[in-house]
């Protein structure tokens, strides 16, 4: 059986969601998988995946329009393979308590594309993350990285199986 190729594709605006998808690679690499890890800019064909993962981070209630375009562009194959939807955003313990839906555009993206699953992880907004707002929230005390390891692993874990990967 020849090796699976699956495609992390992000939207991300200062990297918090690619620290998550690179994540995703690492352990979906230990799954024996054939990975690729890129931004959802640069994807512009899909048909060589045999699996694809995308995710976007939350603004104001709304996913990463990069990963939006990415998803609308591709969707004519996407339909076609296992999709799996992920969305980095809330920047405290929320994501670690209970599963938060997806926002709306996310949840019509899923049933369009016919996406398997979706999971909310945990953001990140640190002295690190440029712009005002990000910097006066941690200048109140309200940033902090929530992206959790484990839970980031297992989740990928988790689509290696479904892939049908051989360890
Ligand atoms: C201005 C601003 C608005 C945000 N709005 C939301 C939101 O509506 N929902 C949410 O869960 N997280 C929200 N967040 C948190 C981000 O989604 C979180 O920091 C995310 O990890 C950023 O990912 P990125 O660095 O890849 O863009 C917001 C953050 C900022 C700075």
């Amino acid at each position: 059986m020849s090796t699976k190729r699956v495609l992390v594709a992000y939207g991300s605006k200062h990297g918090a969601t690619v620290g998550i998808a690179e994540q995703i690679g690492v352990s979906l690499r230990e799954d024996g998988l054939d990975v690729v890890v890129a931004p959802a800019d640069d994807v512009t064909d899909v048909r060589g995946f045999d699996g694809v993962v995308l995710g976007g981070s939350l603004y104001a209630g709304h996913w990463s329009r990069k990963a939006r375009r990415c998803a609308e562009r591709n969707a004519e194959y996407l339909r076609h393979r296992p999709v799996f939807l992920f969305s980095s955003g809330p920047v405290d313990s929320s994501a670690e308590q209970r599963d938060i839906p997806p926002v709306r555009a996310v949840a019509r993206e899923m049933e369009r594309l016919g996406a398997l699953e979706h999971v909310t992880f945990g953001g990140s907004i640190t002295a690190r993350t440029p712009g005002v707002v990000a910097r006066a929230l941690v200048h109140e005390g309200k940033g902090g990285d929530f992206r959790n390891p484990e839970r980031i692993q297992a989740w990928a874990h988790h689509i290696g199986a479904e892939l049908g990967a051989a360890r």
